[in-house]
């Protein structure tokens, strides 16, 4: 460089090239991705922020696959705005309704903890709304019929365009296939999913399962594929669409019956009780009844009281390790040493009879005496726990699982809190909102809008149902 050049730097402050290679040389080398993180919080557990604050969703879900997610979510922390429909909102409001003007369980136990607005999203003002909403949310979800979101048009291109961060998550009831375009309710997924032609026993009619595998079992894998997004979107910086079709949760849920269905070209599934019983297997993995889905065998057995309580019943499992411990409880205990009964591919074929001697024991004491006395000598058992055992179950209470919460119209109710517990972030189980509760507030704090502007967006109709005034839509 000629040295009149480099006076002249000199003289404006500048360095020339050379000097300012050997700086750089000598700085410290970039930081990683870990040193980079922020110092672990001297805060007490608890107290540093909930997990997903600082999350914003649009919630766009209905009835109870992707509200059981985005409830989630918001337990973890996450500000989730739910868009209703001016006048109804979710459809779940009004059904199975228990106290009248009220909504109904079904509704506030799968929205707790969330904000409600009301949008008519094919209002063109609406659609202005939720364009704002798209810029200052993170994630919406959705659970609309296939095309929906596209109809209101919202398309992935378009929320991408308007917000590059953008997740957009969706439950559908079928990935890409033949049935794409199919509605799906909760059994339809529990059929298609293998869960129903493997549940029951194998002399009755194919079964549905009371837990909501379809629809909350797919909200929960959707909730899993947000936080990895959201994770994803830290080192990318662009969003993602995120897809759980039903049926794949419920495979997913159903995989060691699959993993039966392999078994099956090698030979009988020993552990099933019809193998027991010398009935050959089908084509197809049968269902097995109340058999364990384990290596270990496992039944439902009476318990004191049955002739008059239907949950007088326990799951009983022959754990290998503690069958001489069983054979004493029962009085049995010849059949510790007895070659047809003391190991476990002995007992396979005799299982029914086991199980019946097992029973005459269980039947001498409730549920929960046999509970106490197998866990003594670490034999599984789990008593068969009613609904209005488990309300009233305070341990579930001391732990947040079971929570009460009050509501405006509705008194005190109970709701299944968090059942993911992180010591660092407490959940956060709040009442549900009543319809169109933070119209206002939404409008006013997240979106920015004047009072004007309110005012203007009431008499438009984008947020009140026909001939209603928007403070109806929280009365
Ligand atoms: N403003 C205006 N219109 C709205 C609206 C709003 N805020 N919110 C919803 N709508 C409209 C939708 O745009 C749609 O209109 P379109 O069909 O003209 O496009 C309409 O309401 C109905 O939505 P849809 O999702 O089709 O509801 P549905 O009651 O007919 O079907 C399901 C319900 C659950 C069967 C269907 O949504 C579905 O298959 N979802 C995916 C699978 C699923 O989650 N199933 C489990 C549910 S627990």
């Amino acid at each position: 460089m000629p040295r009149k050049v480099r006076k002249k730097m000199k003289a404006a402050g500048r360095k020339p090239a050379k000097q300012v290679a050997k700086l750089r040389a000598k700085r410290p080398p970039p930081k990683t991705a870990k040193r980079t993180l922020p110092r672990p919080s001297a805060k007490p557990w608890g107290e540093a922020g909930r997990a997903l604050a600082g999350v914003r969703i649009l919630d766009f879900t209905h009835v109870q696959s992707g509200p059981t997610c985005t409830q989630l979510l918001a337990f973890m922390g996450a500000d989730v705005i739910k868009v209703e429909r001016p006048g109804s909102g979710d459809i779940t409001r009004g059904q199975l309704r228990d106290v009248k003007g009220a909504d109904s369980l079904y509704f506030t136990m799968l929205n707790g903890s969330k904000r409600s607005i009301t949008i008519d999203s094919k209002h063109p003002k609406g659609k202005d709304i939720l364009d704002r909403l798209v810029q200052q949310c993170d994630v919406l979800v959705e659970n609309f019929a296939p095309g929906a979101l596209d109809r209101m048009g919202l398309t992935f291109a378009h929320i991408h365009k308007l917000n590059p961060r953008m997740i957009v998550a969706s439950v559908k009831g079928f990935g890409p296939g033949p049935y794409q375009d199919c509605k799906v309710y909760e059994n339809v997924a529990q059929c298609a999913g293998g869960s129903a032609s493997t549940t029951g026993f194998r002399d009755g009619p194919p079964l549905v399962t009371g837990a909501q595998i379809g629809d909350s079992g797919t909200g929960l894998h959707l909730a899993l594929g947000i936080v990895a997004a959201l994770y994803q979107r830290t080192r990318t910086g662009r969003g993602q669409r995120v897809l759980c079709a039903m049926q794949d949760g419920v495979l997913n849920l159903a995989r060691v019956k699959l993993r039966d269905q392999q078994r099956l070209k090698h030979g009988p599934l020993t552990e099933y009780s019809q193998y027991g019983e010398g009935i050959p297997f089908g084509p197809a993995a049968p269902r097995a009844g109340n058999d364990s889905g384990g290596g270990q065998p496992g039944w439902i057995l009476k318990c004191k009281g049955w002739e008059g309580d239907p949950d007088a019943y326990i799951y009983f499992i022959t754990q290998a390790p503690v069958w001489g411990a069983i054979c004493d409880l029962i009085g049995k205990p010849e059949w510790k040493t007895d070659p047809d009964y003391a190991t476990p591919p002995a007992r396979l074929p005799r299982l029914r009879g086991i199980f019946a001697a097992i029973e005459q024991w269980t039947m001498t004491k409730t549920k929960f005496e046999v509970m106490e006395i197998c866990n003594k000598q670490e034999i599984p058992v789990g008593p068969i726990l009613s609904m209005k055992e488990l309300a009233e179950e305070q341990s579930l209470r001391a732990t947040g699982t079971v929570v009460e919460v009050d509501h405006p119209r509705r008194g005190k109710y109970l709701t299944v809190g968090n059942p993911i517990k992180m010591s660092d972030s407490p959940a956060d189980v709040r009442r549900s909102p009543l319809l169109g509760e933070h119209t206002d507030e939404i409008l006013r704090q997240v979106l920015g809008y004047s009072e004007e502007d309110i005012a203007a967006i009431k008499s438009s109709g984008a947020i009140t149902a026909p001939d209603k005034p928007a403070k109806a839509e929280a009365a």
